[in-house]
C-alpha cells in the first residue's frame, strides 16, 4: 500500500488517480445527458475543487460556462463566532442553472451557505457536484445530486484537498492512518 507524509502525518492511498479519472468521466458524461439545452454555469468552490473542476469541465461537452467562489472565514463579532463570506460573486445567475462543483461534503454547511445565496440569486435550478462525500457526517437535508465517492468519516488529502494547506498536488486521494 502508498504511503506518504504530509506535515506530521501518515497517509495511506485509499482512491487512486484512474479510479478517480474514471469516476470523473462518468459524471461528466451524466451531466452532458441530464442538463442537455440548458444555459449552465459551474461554480467551483476554492481552494480544494480547482484539480476537481478543471478535469472535470474538460468533459463537459455543453455549451457552459465555469467560474470560482471561495469561502472566507473571519472571526465576527456577532455571538455565533465565525463568519463566512463568499467572495467572487460576479456573475449574474438569473435563467441560468448552476453546477456547483465540491471538491467534499462533509458536515454540508459550506453547501448550505452557498445554496443559501443562490437561491437569493434566481438560479433556474441549482444542482450540487461532489467528488467526495461523507454520509455519516452530513447534516443536512439538501439533496446531492452527483456524487464522485461515498467515502467513511475519516481524514482524506490529495488531488486538491489539503492537510494545512500541504497535499493538495498529490495524484491520488490519500486516508489518514496516523
Ligand atoms: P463542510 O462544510 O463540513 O461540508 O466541509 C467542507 C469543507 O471542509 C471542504 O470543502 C474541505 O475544505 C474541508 N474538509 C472536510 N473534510 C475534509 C477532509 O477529509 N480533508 C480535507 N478537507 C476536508
Amino acid at each position: 500500500m502508498k504511503e506518504v507524509k504530509v506535515l506530521d502525518r501518515q497517509f495511506s492511498e485509499y482512491l487512486t488517480s484512474d479510479e478517480i479519472q474514471g469516476r470523473i468521466s462518468a459524471l461528466a458524461e451524466k451531466i452532458n445527458e441530464d442538463l442537455k439545452g440548458q444555459d449552465v454555469l459551474f461554480f467551483g468552490i476554492l481552494n480544494g475543487s480547482f484539480l476537481f473542476a478543471a478535469d472535470l469541465f474538460r468533459q463537459i461537452t455543453l455549451e457552459a460556462q465555469i467560474s470560482f467562489i471561495k469561502l472566507a472565514s473571519y472571526d465576527g463579532t456577532s455571538s455565533t463566532g465565525k463568519i463566512k463570506e463568499l467572495i467572487g460573486w460576479n456573475e449574474d445567475i438569473t435563467g441560468k442553472t448552476v453546477v456547483v462543483l465540491e471538491d467534499i461534503v462533509d458536515t454540508g454547511s459550506t453547501l448550505e451557505r452557498i445554496i443559501g445565496e443562490l437561491t437569493l440569486r434566481k438560479a433556474t435550478a441549482v444542482k450540487i457536484c461532489t467528488l467526495l462525500f461523507k454520509p455519516e457526517a452530513y447534516t443536512k437535508e439538501i439533496p446531492i445530486d452527483y456524487i464522485g465517492f461515498e467515502i467513511p468519516n475519516s481524514f482524506v488529502v490529495g488531488y486538491g484537498l489539503d492537510y494545512d494547506g500541504y497535499g493538495r498536488n498529490l495524484n491520488s486521494i490519500y486516508k489518514l492512518i496516523k
